[in-house]
């Protein structure tokens, strides 16, 4: 079967009116106008015909960096449509037949769309169920991909590879309809080398024959929540429920700095209800993951800078277990609805850490937290409408409304309304919230409407009493809105400024500080240090040295801020070896706000670009004007 175009032109026109165009069928068009047609970063849409289970064969070659598959996909097509839409990006598609019987099935590929990739059109013929066997290969631009070659692990022997699913680069590794409000159970058989082992965002795992594992996920999830990782990894359990995977160079560690995972785990079930995915693992990847964190259900993929060494960085396990409920439980619609996930998580967390840590404990996040936010919203500006919580992302990467809005505006607001009715009150409705959506989607305005419902009628209040308007589609923060305030800091922010006249705090002062009081204190030191501070600073409590790669960020931050030249070799060493975006990324913006500071960040690219993540990658290229390859 030969691969052929759809010819339509598609650059002038939105990719709305795109999809109308290329739907072919205007009864697919009709029974589309649900949530998924208003994915746009999904070609599923196109057709009413939906993925509800999928089954993969992989082969993993790590000689060629290449993933070999073949997708089975489970199709219902309650309305007759003619054809389905798959989503594929940079995805060589061998050939696509009818699964029971192996006949070919015609297929086309749509044009390729920026960030979106080609949409793979199979005609069904209206038929209500059938399989379709997709033979695939990934190719070099396999984003969701990295490919670690042995020096960047930490046993130094054996390659690795992770995949990123979020927000839309699952379709570039395996044939899916890549939108979070589409849910499909999925199976894996993944054959390794000899010696290596697979994880995967599964419930059930397991090592059929040296090198073949398989895979059973028997919850219906989205696509970005499907995960796999493949090197040197082993397992310890930490309870009966929890664990860790890690190359055994990482493992005692990470156990021990993870060892509360299982009263977390307790915690959040006593907040808001069952947890409902069998075990709850993570898994330290090498330094180059991209993200702190990231919630594949089953097993949560992290990054080892979080092993502080004095377990004052958990809060991010209690965030990607958080979702568990808000996020994989009850999934945003689409990446315009993005703070569903997010705003729900980071707020959750944080009654985590209260239950685990109290309310001082939490409160230093708050603190930290809206420092972020204030921050966010002076880069984007005012009346920015990335700054809203309901985005609008058509047309551009979904990746791009991934800012702290959705993290710490959509918390604030959450504990708005927790403050307008009361913990307890708040509390059962989250709960019911979970219940009543579980394993299913939803839109900002239906979480509006049901909130309406739920918890403000019965209790009397309106929803102009709550700003809500002003919260979910304005710009910016409502005005009268107080920043929260944390006791735990005070000391801090006395210390900070007194640091502004010269004045260097005592060990004593600072011996029972952990990461947050540390952040807090080198966040609120004035702005045009003396170099003489810096260096004062540094002797005293060698922060260009320090492990905790929190406080180490924020003191590079000062450094080249202040270009305080000594911290250029760790600064160096650090964007050469971390591929964390959320501390890669302001580095360089950092950087290129001078000269000389452009010269060094182009010159720590060129060394650093093929151990970071195509999404660090990417971002950084952006920062340093670098046209994306892709
Ligand atoms: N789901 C996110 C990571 C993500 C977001 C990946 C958007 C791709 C696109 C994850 O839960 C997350 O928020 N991670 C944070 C940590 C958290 C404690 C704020 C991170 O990676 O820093
Ligand atoms: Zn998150």
């Amino acid at each position: 079967m030969q691969i052929s175009v759809l010819t339509r032109v598609f650059t002038s026109l939105s990719f709305g009116f795109l999809l109308m165009a290329c739907a072919g069928n205007k009864k697919n068009m009709e029974t589309n106008s649900n949530t998924i047609s208003s994915d746009p970063h999904s070609w599923a849409g196109h057709s009413s015909a939906r993925v509800v289970s999928e089954h993969l064969e992989m082969q993993v070659d790590f000689e060629k960096k290449c993933i070999r598959g073949e997708a089975e996909l489970e199709i219902q097509n309650q309305d007759d449509a003619d054809s389905v839409f798959i989503d594929t990006r940079n995805l060589k598609i061998l050939s696509v037949e009818d699964a029971d019987g192996r006949a070919a099935l015609p297929y086309s590929l749509t044009l390729e769309q920026p960030f979106i990739g080609r949409g793979l059109k199979v005609e069904i013929t209206g038929r209500q169920s059938l399989k379709i066997m997709i033979r695939y290969e990934t190719g070099s631009g396999a984003d969701a991909l990295q490919w670690l070659d042995p020096q960047l692990t930490a046993g130094g022997k054996m390659p690795l590879l992770f995949t990123q699913g979020q927000a839309i680069l699952s379709r570039t590794w395996f044939p899916c309809q890549d939108s979070p409000g589409i849910r499909f159970r999925w199976t894996a058989n993944v054959q390794v080398p000899e010696g290596m082992r697979a994880v995967m965002s599964a419930d059930k795992q397991s090592e059929t024959s040296k090198g073949n594992f398989h895979f059973e996920m028997s919850q219906p999830v989205p696509a970005y929540l499907v995960a796999l990782a493949v090197g040197n990894l082993s397992f310890k359990a930490i309870d009966e429920r929890t664990g860790v995977f890690a190359e055994p160079e990482m493992l005692d560690r990470s156990v021990w700095e993870f060892a509360d995972m299982g009263k977390m785990l307790k915690a959040a079930e006593k907040l808001y209800g069952a947890y409902r995915w069998g075990r709850y693992d993570v898994l330290v990847l090498p330094p180059s993951f991209p993200f702190g964190g990231m919630e594949n259900p089953c097993v949560t993929f992290a990054t080892p800078t979080i092993l502080a060494g004095d377990r004052s960085l958990v809060s991010l396990v209690a965030h990607e277990l958080a979702h568990s409920w808000s996020g994989n439980l009850v999934t945003n619609a689409n990446w315009d609805d993005f703070w569903l996930n997010e705003g729900f998580t980071v707020y959750f967390e944080r009654r985590i850490m209260e239950s685990l840590e109290g309310k001082d404990y939490a409160d230093m996040l708050a603190v930290i937290g809206w420092q972020d936010l204030q921050a966010t919203l002076a880069d984007l500006g005012p009346d920015s409408p990335d700054s809203k919580l309901k985005l609008n992302l058509k047309g551009r990467d979904a990746d791009d409304g991934m800012s702290d809005i959705a993290y710490e505006k959509g918390y604030r607001f959450l504990c708005s309304i927790e403050a307008k009715v009361g913990r307890a009150k708040w509390d059962s409705f989250l709960k019911k919230y979970f219940d009543d959506h579980a394993f299913s989607t939803i839109t900002t305005e239906n979480f509006l409407e049901y909130l309406d419902i739920n918890l403000l009628k019965p209790n009397g209040i309106k929803q102009d009493d709550l700003n809500i308007k002003t919260w979910v589609f304005g710009t910016g923060l409502p005005k009268d809105l107080k920043a929260p305030v944390s006791l735990r800091f005070e000391n801090a922010g006395k210390l900070a400024e007194s640091c502004g006249k010269g004045e260097i705090p005592e060990y004593e002062q600072v011996k029972s500080w952990s990461s947050h009081e540390w952040l807090f204190f080198l966040r609120n030191l004035p702005e045009g240090l003396k170099i003489e501070t810096m260096e004062k600073l540094d002797k005293k409590f060698s922060l260009t040295k320090s492990r905790n790669s929190e406080i180490l960020f924020e003191w590079l931050m000062l450094s080249v801020r202040h270009k305080y030249l000594a911290a250029y070799e760790a600064l160096e060493y650090f964007l050469e070896h971390t591929g964390r975006r959320k501390f890669v990324l302001p580095l360089y913006r950092e950087l290129v706000k001078s000269v000389e500071g452009r010269d060094l960040a182009n010159r720590i690219f060129a060394k650093a670009a093929n151990s970071y993540h195509s999404v660090t990658r990417g971002s950084v290229e952006s920062v340093l004007n670098i046209p994306n390859k892709n």
